[in-house]
C-alpha cells in the first residue's frame, strides 16, 4: 500500500528519526554500508568504547577529530533542509537523530534530540564537566595523525568526545523526550537508518505500537508489517523533498 501524503499534511505531531544515511549525501560516511561504512574500516571496540579511550586516548581523540573535521567541511543536504522546512508546515515536529554531526542544526532545525551525543560537545573523562572547543576549528585533524586530547580546565582530566560509546547509556533527558514524542506522534519518518542499534531502534517501533503511521526512507527497501508501515526506497535527499512537495507543494 502507498503512503497517503495527506497523512503528513494533516498530521498534528510528526517525528523524524534519522540515522547516518541522512548525512550520507553530505559526504559523511555511514557505519554499516558495504565498502563505505566506517565499521567496515575501523574496529568499534578500539575506537568507540570507554576502554579504548583508557588504552589509547590520543588514538580515539584523533579519530573523532578526523570525523569532526569531515563534518566541519561538509554542508547540509536537501534532506536536512526538507526536515527544517517540514517544521514550518505542521503544528509540531520533533527531530530525533542518532547522528553526532550538526548538519540538521545548520539546515535550520532547532531542539534536535541527539540520542548518541554530538561531536561538538566534548566533556571531561574524569569529572564530566563540559569542555568548549571555543574558536578551535578541527583544522589540524587529519586521518592517521595522533592528537592528544585537550585537558579539562577544572580538574586537568583528559577531555573525551561527547558521543555515546558502546556499553554506555543514552543521555537520560534526551531519551525520555524522544520516547514521549514517539508515543505522541501521528506520523514518524524514519530516515537513513539500519535500525540495528538499541535502544534507539525502539523509537519507530514505539510510534507504530502507539498507532502512528511509520514511513521508512532508505536506499534499501524495508520489510513492512501491517497497513500503517510504509517503505519509500531511494536517497533521502531525493525522497524527502519529493514527499514534502506532494504533501504541501
Ligand atoms: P548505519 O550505517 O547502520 O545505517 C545507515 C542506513 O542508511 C542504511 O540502512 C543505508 O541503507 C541507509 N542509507 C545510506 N545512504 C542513504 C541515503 N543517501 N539515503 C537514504 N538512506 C541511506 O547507520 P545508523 O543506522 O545511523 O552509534 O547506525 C546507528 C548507530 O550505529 C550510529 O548512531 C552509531 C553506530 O554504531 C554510535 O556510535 C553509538
Amino acid at each position: 500500500m502507498e503512503f497517503q501524503t495527506q497523512r503528513l499534511r494533516n498530521a498534528r505531531h510528526v517525528v523524524v528519526f534519522s540515522g547516518a544515511g541522512l548525512s550520507a549525501e553530505s559526504g559523511i560516511a555511514t557505519f554499516r554500508d558495504a565498502l563505505t561504512g566506517l565499521w567496515e574500516h575501523f574496529d568499534p571496540a578500539a575506537l568507540a568504547t570507554a576502554q579504548a579511550f583508557r588504552n589509547d586516548p590520543a588514538l580515539v581523540w584523533s579519530w573523532y577529530e578526523w570525523r569532526r573535521a569531515k563534518v566541519f567541511a561538509a554542508q547540509p543536504n536537501a534532506a536536512h533542509r526538507a526536515i527544517a522546512t517540514l517544521a514550518r508546515c505542521i503544528p509540531r515536529l520533533t527531530v530525533v537523530t542518532q547522528n553526532v554531526d550538526d548538519l540538521l542544526e545548520r539546515a535550520g532545525c532547532s531542539d534536535v534530540l541527539h540520542l548518541h551525543g554530538s561531536l561538538g560537545s566534548p566533556r571531561c573523562f574524569a569529572c564530566a564537566r563540559s569542555y568548549s572547543f571555543g574558536a578551535d576549528q578541527p583544522v589540524e585533524a587529519q586521518e592517521g595523525r595522533r592528537i592528544e586530547p585537550p585537558r579539562c580546565r577544572h580538574c586537568n582530566g583528559k577531555v573525551r568526545p561527547g558521543v555515546v560509546w558502546f556499553g554506555e547509556s543514552l543521555p537520560d533527558d534526551v531519551w525520555r523526550k524522544a520516547v514521549s514524542a514517539a508515543k505522541d506522534c501521528d506520523v514518524l519518518l524514519s530516515v537513513g537508518t539500519s535500525a540495528l542499534v538499541q535502544p534507539a531502534a525502539e523509537i519507530p517501533r514505539m510510534a507504530l505500537q502507539q498507532g502512528a503511521q511509520v514511513v521508512h526512507i532508505n536506499l534499501q527497501p524495508e520489510a513492512v508489517a501491517g497497513d500503517r508501515e510504509f517503505s519509500l526506497t531511494g536517497r533521502a535527499a531525493e525522497v524527502l523533498p519529493r514527499l514534502l512537495e506532494q504533501a504541501f507543494g
